[in-house]
């Protein structure tokens, strides 16, 4: 036998992971809600569902839907496989999203978790361009559909819009070298990335010596040094506990609820509604609302830009592991999600049915009109929401960010609802039981 390094302490794969010794605070189930685990979970089944779906899914414009017809037809657990990875997926962004905000919620990516919450922005975007692309993949109505929605987004992006939407399309409309792409990069470039960056967001984990904790008082019960245990078998127990789980709400969605798959998709005749796949149903309700130009690329351009930036934000307090800054924080926290679960939805039937900016302002350009006008008059609201929480709460500046952050969080949500739910032929607001 191979003697073992004197340096080595022998201690196996799993401390690649974890170090020898965790808080006890980090066992808690309400600290991390093991969302990074239950995504790595996630990915492992989408590979490991999607290397069967290979077996006999073929990615050519004729063959492909009748691929699929014949997988849930003609192969032993086709359609179970089937099920599992496009649940899967759909369960992935979720999760993800819930781990993003569960990072930033706790101040998790500052100082030494920088670099980890740029890879986390990386291993994002890879989910989401994973579930798109793997919805063209049957070719059915809804998905051939879908996709020509969202690749025509593309052209409202100023001087380059158009050429990525050639290069992701391979010509000008959806085809034979649109699905090459759509395969090349879902089966291979995507799994490719995830595989370089999985490893590297762990390893940086383990490099800022585990999760982030709120660091208890010294000599508290809770007192880090004194509350030491060892991660094998306590934290890694818990860990497969919750891939258990996670493996039986997978399973069990798609045992009671089968993948849509519309009829094969004919270029020629678009259903109506057409809608995009629901993660992008909050960018296409924008579009209802706001000229092209703002809500295809200004609104996504500067959330983008404010997500890489927030590790440089200079915040005074650290949050340190404490969920929402403080018990201040949670509070202004759900009386700012409070208000936007009500004024969102007043302000999508008000833009809807009564406030017509183009037709009260005429001759002025649909660009001022629908774009500039408003996106003024609501930075001039959140300003002044900004300052109404702070005065009233007493809050401090990071407290005064948060609520206004948590308010646009929820009209996002309500955004990408009401896109779901709530608009039917026409894309026209529709109450949920009248869509067909
Ligand atoms: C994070 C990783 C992944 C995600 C989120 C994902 C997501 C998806 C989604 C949402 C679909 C559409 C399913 C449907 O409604 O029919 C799909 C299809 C597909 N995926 Fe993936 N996938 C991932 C990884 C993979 C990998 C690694 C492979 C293969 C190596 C793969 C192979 C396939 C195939 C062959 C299809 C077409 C079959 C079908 O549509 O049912 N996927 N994927
Ligand atoms: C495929 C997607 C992802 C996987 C598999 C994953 C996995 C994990 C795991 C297992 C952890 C440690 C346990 C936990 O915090 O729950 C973690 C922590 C972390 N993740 Fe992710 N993650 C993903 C996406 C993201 C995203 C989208 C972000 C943010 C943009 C992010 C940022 C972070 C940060 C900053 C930490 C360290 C948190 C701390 O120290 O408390 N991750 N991730």
């Amino acid at each position: 036998m191979k003697p073992a390094h004197p340096n080595s302490k022998n201690r196996g794969f799993l401390y690649h992971l974890h170090p020898p010794l965790v808080s006890q605070n980090v066992l808690k189930f309400t600290h991390t809600w093991g969302l990074g685990g239950s995504a790595l979970v996630l990915v492992l089944m989408q590979i490991v569902t999607g290397v069967l779906l290979l077996f006999v899914y073929s990615p050519t414009p004729e063959a492909a839907y009748p691929s699929i017809i014949a997988l849930q037809q003609d192969v032993l657990f086709g359609k179970l496989i089937r099920n599992l990875h496009h649940w899967g997926g759909n369960f992935l962004v979720f999760i993800v999203f819930f781990h993003m905000l569960r990072v930033f919620f706790t101040g998790a990516y500052n100082n030494i978790r920088k670099v980890n919450w740029w890879i986390g922005l990386g291993l994002f975007l890879c989910v989401l361009i994973s579930n798109f692309t793997g919805y063209l993949l049957p070719l059915d109505q809804l998905s051939y559909w879908a996709i020509t929605i969202c690749t025509g987004m593309f052209e409202y992006i100023p001087l380059i819009g158009t050429v990525i939407q050639k290069i992701i399309i391979g010509g000008t409309e959806i085809g034979k070298a649109t699905l090459s792409n759509f395969f090349a990069i879902h089966v291979a470039l995507v799994p490719m990335c995830l595989a370089i960056l999985m490893p590297f967001h762990f390893w940086q984990i383990r490099k800022a010596k585990g999760v982030i904790c709120p660091v208890p008082p010294p000599n508290s019960p809770d007192d880090a040094g004194v509350q030491k245990v060892k991660s094998v078998p306590h934290l890694v127990s818990r860990e497969a506990v919750m891939a258990l789980v996670i493996i039986a709400i997978l399973f069990l969605l798609s045992v009671l609820f089968n993948a849509p798959l519309a009829d094969k998709a004919n270029p020629g005749l678009s259903p109506n509604p057409t809608k995009a796949p629901w993660y992008f149903s909050g960018l296409q309700e924008l579009l209802q609302h706001f000229h092209p130009l703002i809500a295809v690329f200004v609104i996504p351009f500067f959330t983008v830009l404010s997500l890489i930036c927030l590790p440089y934000l200079k915040f005074e307090k650290a949050a340190g592991g404490l969920w929402f800054l403080s018990k201040k924080g949670r509070r202004m926290g759900f009386v700012s999600a409070a208000i936007a679960l009500v004024i969102a939805p007043v302000l999508i039937v008000l833009d809807e049915y009564i406030i017509n900016i183009s037709v009260l302002l005429p001759g002025v350009p649909a660009v001022v009109a629908d774009g500039v006008i408003p996106v003024v008059l609501l930075m001039f609201f959140m300003m002044g929401f900004y300052k109404i929480m702070k005065n009233k709460f007493v809050a401090s500046r990071e407290e005064g960010v948060q609520a206004v952050f948590i308010f646009l969080l929820v009209c996002f949500v309500v955004l990408t609802i009401t896109g779901v739910w709530f608009r039917g032929a026409g894309m026209a607001l529709t109450w949920p039981w009248n869509l067909k």
